[in-house]
């Protein structure tokens, strides 16, 4: 078949497997571009592999360390002449080239949060890997149904204690409206948590320390987000952000448990907004982030997820010296978005933006260009009439 973008508000429907497999190509060539970590990972579990930043710490443990990995993630196959999840065309893809390069790479597929995928996960450590020295912890889900209960948490975006009224722009229209939002509720506060939080993390590093799968030394990282002032009512103040507050407890209660464990590491980074499947369904968030993009490229300072966790395993986490923590124990790599110069710049325009003078005060070009990107659209080199196969089995 043919396959073109069909855009749905913030989520493409469709993917494309040879756009998606030059998107990761790229990602490949540009961690090789940047030479081999002496000191990096040897075996690594990402959960949270096939998108995103889970995605690009594969890539860079694979490419940038020579390391082995097992990735977990929740894709769907094409079905019924539907294409498959972006997802399951990047991990095909990078898995073939990782095999090429003389790496192993397995995948799981399913619920990373259920019981039976850890085990299967242990499992395959044992029999191939024997144990791993980084766990990557990469999920960005709208629910889990929590193991022990069987209750289903739905997380959602919205302010606490009091009701948010900014402006917002429906990217694919391009048109800049004003929304608002009533404050969650405390059963909404604490599904949120429940999914976003850091208890499915202690877990997985519980059962895995349990199995004796974990290298002593071994580091666990996750990632987190905290942004400019204009979106703390719905990120940093608002239920995902009290998510990540227990995501930062739990950062800490796991460094106290492998610090004991030869003298390993758990930490959170915060990294920089960006386009992702996740970051696009945010009120608020992808207006400000089209213009940070602009802000950032005139700088010269722009990064995409390769750059930011290339950066993270090169200056940070495999540099032969210790983590450089903010006061709250937090690794910074958001630190050339939070520059002053670019956010006093982001306050001047953001009263600014309306529908029209959006594509010149902002960079919502780059954020579409990015948003298809993800969806393997508008790669160079592809040839985008041609008729292509998109039931592609999993490897
Ligand atoms: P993403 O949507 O690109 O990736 C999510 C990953 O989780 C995918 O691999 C998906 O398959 C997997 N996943 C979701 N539910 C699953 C389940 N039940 N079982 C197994 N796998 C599942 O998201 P993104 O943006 O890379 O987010 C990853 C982390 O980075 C999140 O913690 C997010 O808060 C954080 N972050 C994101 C920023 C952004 O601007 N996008 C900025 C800073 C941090
Ligand atoms: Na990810």
């Amino acid at each position: 078949m043919v396959i073109k973008p069909k855009v749905r508000g913030f989520v493409c429907v469709t993917a494309h497997p040879a756009g998606c497999a030059a998107h990761i190509q790229e990602q490949i060539d540009y961690v090789k571009s940047k030479g081999l970590l002496k000191n990096g990972p040897k075996k690594v579990l990402v959960i949270g592999a096939s998108t995103g930043f889970g995605l690009s710490s594969r890539i860079t443990a694979t490419f940038g360390c020579q390391a082995d990995t097992l990735g977990i993630f929740f894709e769907r196959p094409s079905e019924e002449g539907r294409p498959a999840t972006p997802g399951w065309y990047n991990t095909i893809a990078f898995t073939n080239a990782a095999r090429a390069a003389g790496r192993y790479a397995k995948n799981i597929n399913g619920d990373a949060f259920s019981d039976d995928i850890k085990k299967q996960a242990i499992e395959a450590i044992k029999a191939d890997l024997g144990q791993v020295d980084l766990v990557v912890y990469s999920l960005a889900s709208p629910r889990r149904t929590h193991p022990k209960t069987g209750v289903v948490h739905k997380s959602c975006l919205k302010p606490v204690g009091q009701t948010y009224t900014n402006k917002t722009v429906d990217t694919d229209k391009g048109v800049v409206s004003e929304i608002t939002i009533e404050p969650a509720n405390e059963a909404e506060i604490a599904d949120t948590t429940a999914v976003m939080g850091g208890e499915d993390w202690e877990m997985w590093i519980d059962a895995l320390l349990e199995a004796n799968v974990l290298a002593p030394g071994a580091t666990t990282v996750s990632y987190s987000y905290i942004g400019p002032e204009v979106t703390w009512a719905i990120y940093k103040n608002g239920t995902i952000g009290l998510a990540k507050n227990d995501l930062e407890r739990a950062a800490k209660s796991l460094d106290a448990k492998l610090k004991a464990h030869g003298y390993g590491r758990a930490f959170i980074s915060v990294n920089k907004a960006l386009v992702t499947q996740a970051s696009s369904a945010i009120p608020v968030v992808p207006l400000y982030i089209s213009i940070l993009y602009k802000l950032m490229k005139a700088r010269g300072t722009h990064e995409g997820c390769i750059q930011q966790i290339q950066r993270l395993f090169a200056t940070e986490m495999y540099n032969g010296s210790a983590l450089n923590f903010d006061d709250a124990r937090r690794v910074r790599i958001d630190d050339l978005e939070m520059r002053p110069d670019v956010q006093e710049e982001v306050k001047k325009i953001w009263p600014q933006i309306t529908t029209e003078n959006l594509p010149s005060l902002t960079d919502i070009a780059g954020y579409r260009t990015e948003f298809l990107k993800m969806f393997g659209f508008g790669l160079p080199g592809i040839d985008y009439e041609a008729d292509i196969e998109p039931h592609v089995p999993m490897v």
